[in-house]
């Protein structure tokens, strides 16, 4: 049985921490599932740690399903989350809720996620009363850098914090389950927490949320154009898979791979037959 909406918000009231992390294809998110982790997001941050876009704007619906269906096959027990693309929930409510159902009928997805407080609350309404769980994602919402200015702290004014404080009870009253906070002050946060019954999934958010979410590629080490403050590194798999595809190289150049072990035989006197006749 997969982790329900239920159960994540649950795990709020009853103080427990709720872990996400994002996966983009079959075998991580195998292993993510494997491990435990109650929610797997899609994000668009695939466009930059995986497709090597400059931002998440180029991303379209159809790379989203794609990656969408391959986490859903390696993800059994999660609630796998999709991401919806720039501009695929902005021009109409209509618009918005044929493209979230998309990832749910075709995609295999069991919840969406969009940026956006209260200018997106009418869209986020409308999909729940269709019956798809969505989770929210206001601060920093990369969808938008162009217009925030960059990669900034948001809400360290009274002004953007009680916007945020708004945003966040707009996204709740339309029936958000989740809001992912990005990159807000850490006391903002907590605040945030406190004043919403649903959970809050910080990144770059502080401890006061009642859940973290980090992307993968961060967290082993595998994307190393840049490194954003708010992630932690728990391995360094560049350096990892670097050593590993020298050795391989070296290993071919100097003639000692591939062994008898990664190698098959036929039998000899098939062979020597072969040869008397070519
Ligand atoms: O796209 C993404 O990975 C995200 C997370 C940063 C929450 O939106």
């Amino acid at each position: 049985m997969r982790v329900t909406i239920n159960q994540i918000k649950e795990m709020k009231q009853k103080g427990e921490k709720i872990t996400m992390l994002t996966a983009y294809d079959y075998s991580t998110a195998k292993i993510v599932d494997e491990a435990g982790i109650p929610l797997i997001l899609v994000g668009d941050s695939l466009g930059m740690v995986v497709l090597g876009y400059e931002s998440t704007i180029p991303v379209t619906m159809e790379e989203m399903l794609h990656h969408t269906k391959a986490v859903v096959r390696g993800a059994k027990q999660a609630m796998v989350i999709g991401d919806m693309p720039f501009m695929t929930y902005h021009i109409s409510v209509d618009d918005a809720l044929y493209n979230a159902a998309q990832f749910i009928q075709d995609g295999g997805a069991q919840a969406i996620k969009l940026e956006g407080g209260v200018t997106v609350a009418e869209k986020v309404s409308r999909i729940v009363e269709c019956g798809i769980p969505v989770m929210g994602h206001i601060g920093l919402t990369p969808q938008s850098m162009y217009q925030l200015g960059g990669f900034k702290v948001r809400g360290k004014t009274l002004e953007a914090a009680t916007k945020l404080l708004e945003d966040a009870q707009a996204l709740e009253q339309a029936g958000a389950f989740a809001i992912v906070l990005e990159t807000v002050p850490a006391q903002l946060a907590a605040l945030i927490t406190q004043r919403i019954s649903i959970p809050t999934i910080g990144i770059g958010a502080g401890i006061g949320c009642d859940g973290q979410v980090q992307i993968i590629n961060d967290i082993l080490g595998s994307f190393t154009d840049f490194i954003p403050k708010h992630a932690k590194q728990y391995t360094r798999l560049t350096d990892i898979i670097r050593a590993a595809v020298t050795e391989y190289d070296n290993e071919v150049k100097s003639g000692s791979f591939p062994t008898d072990q990664q190698s098959f035989s036929m039998d000899e006197s098939i062979l020597a037959e072969l040869k008397a006749k070519y």
